[in-house]
């Protein structure tokens, strides 16, 4: 089997690498030409666990090879990814699907057989039939398929989504189509991975309805958190008792910042969109959009009131700016909200973060750069924790004590525990506990 994979993103390039994996030949196309002949030269342009040996490996095994001409990846393709971004679209929040339907419109110029389209972009519904309409327009004698195939993995822990998710999404029209994408997935289904077969609307929904959801509990443990703070409870203790109810579950139960990221801040906007369009509005998504978008000014509030009466040249040490640790994407980080309303309100930013700095110091002009954790808290009046990356959780109290002017944390993450914090000497603000 052959598979060509068009957009070396996130999900393009770690399904590719997997796939390569699992022993198929899979060729990766993207229209940046510099992006290509790195990945050609084993650079890797994103940052995620494991992706650089996977590509390695199966270069080597010449399983997995990179073009920028679309016409080589399709030679002898059965199947081919559409993995190409489809951003917000700036005004209305729905997604542009200028890059899919262009790369649709190409791989109907450039098939020879007949071949499965597949889309594992995050596309809203409806977006298959409209490839499948576009493709029979630009090449009436093209003998193919579209399947959904959405993708569900995490960045930072792509490859052990791809490679154990909790299910495989497949939709798709025609019993030809689901054989090939069957033998697409064999191992997978040899090693017991639930299967979600159906129609080509019901899986575009069902990625949609999956982040919506797990944006909706992100967004309700953290209003919770917030009444846990009137209340005098505890959010971690009420996340863990709802959680350990095997009908709600304690994943996506941590309160924070707000969500970030690439995926839930567009995706629930295109759901909203979506509903409306079809005259079915998604009303809690639009409240989850809302609540989470006036979160991240309610944190940067939070900060500088632990700064006392007047936070004006005051000094703030940040640390993370990423959306999540283990990535080096800012896309839609609080960092990115909460920073400029800090300096807005005349504080000096000293920052360090292990993986996001080369893109910090271009989104975020003024803030003085540090290369490890503990240089930003020179002389500084408070230090906040925004991206719970591992080296962040242990760190040494008594260094940070000494180091800071005042010995005040306002950590958004729960990474530390308020007993242990307050008998530390600490000035302890974190969310949804008594501090
Ligand atoms: C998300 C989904 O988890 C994946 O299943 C999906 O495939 C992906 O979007 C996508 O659509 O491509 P990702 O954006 O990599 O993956 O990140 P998450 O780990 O889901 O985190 C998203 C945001 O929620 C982060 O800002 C994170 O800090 C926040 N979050 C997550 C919380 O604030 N609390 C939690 O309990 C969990």
């Amino acid at each position: 089997m052959r598979i060509a994979v068009v957009g070396t993103g996130y999900v393009g390039l770690v399904s590719g690498a997997c796939f390569a994996e699992f022993g198929i030949e899979v060729c990766c196309v993207d229209k940046d030409e510099t992006k290509i002949r790195r990945l050609r030269g084993g650079e890797i342009p994103i940052y995620e666990p494991g992706l650089d040996v996977l590509v390695a490996r199966n270069m080597a095994a010449d399983r997995l090879s990179f073009t920028s001409d679309l016409a080589v990846a399709m030679e002898g393709a059965d199947v081919v990814l559409i993995a190409v971004g489809t951003p917000s679209r700036p005004g209305d929040g729905g997604a542009d699907l200028t890059y899919v339907y262009a790369a649709a419109a190409e791989i109907a110029r450039t098939m020879s057989r007949y071949t499965v389209i597949v889309t594992k972009s995050t596309v809203p519904v409806g977006t298959g039939r409209q490839i499948a309409a576009l493709v029979r327009d630009v090449n009436p004698r093209a003998e193919f398929d579209v399947a959904s195939n959405p993708e569900f993995l995490r960045e930072g822990s792509a490859i052990g989504d791809f490679m154990q998710p909790d299910r495989v999404v497949i939709g798709a029209d025609s019993d030809r189509a689901r054989a090939v994408m069957e033998t697409l997935y064999q191992p997978l289904i040899r090693a017991g991975t639930p299967f979600v077969r159906t129609g080509i609307e019901t899986a575009e929904l069902t990625k949609y309805s999956a982040n919506a959801f797990l944006a909706f509990k992100i967004t309700f443990i953290n209003e919770v958190a917030d009444l846990c703070e009137r209340v005098g409870a505890d959010v971690q203790d009420v996340a863990a008792g709802m959680g350990l109810d095997g009908r709600i579950g304690r994943p996506f139960l941590n309160a924070g910042p707000g969500f970030g990221g690439s995926c839930f801040p567009k995706d629930t906007e295109a759901l909203v969109r979506t509903g409306r369009q079809h005259d079915s509005p998604v009303r809690l998504i639009e409240t989850v959009v809302d609540v989470n978008r006036a979160r991240k000014r309610q944190m940067a509030g939070r900060i500088l009131q632990s700064c006392g009466p007047d936070a004006a040249g005051k000094r703030i040490a940040v640390l993370g700016i990423t959306f999540k640790p283990d990535t080096n994407d800012m896309r839609e980080a609080a960092s990115l909200e909460i920073i400029p309303l800090l300096q807005e309100a005349g504080v000096t930013v000293h920052a360090y973060d292990p993986a996001g700095m080369e893109e910090g110091r271009h989104l975020l002009p003024g803030v003085v750069w540090h290369e490890d954790a503990y240089a930003p808290l020179a002389e500084a009046d408070c230090v906040t924790i925004l991206t719970e990356w591992n080296e962040f959780r242990a760190l040494d109290l008594g260094r940070v004590r000494a180091l800071m002017r005042r010995p005040v944390m306002v950590d958004l993450r729960n990474v530390y525990d308020p007993a242990a914090m307050a008998a530390a000497g600490f000035h302890y603000c974190s969310v949804g506990r008594r501090d």
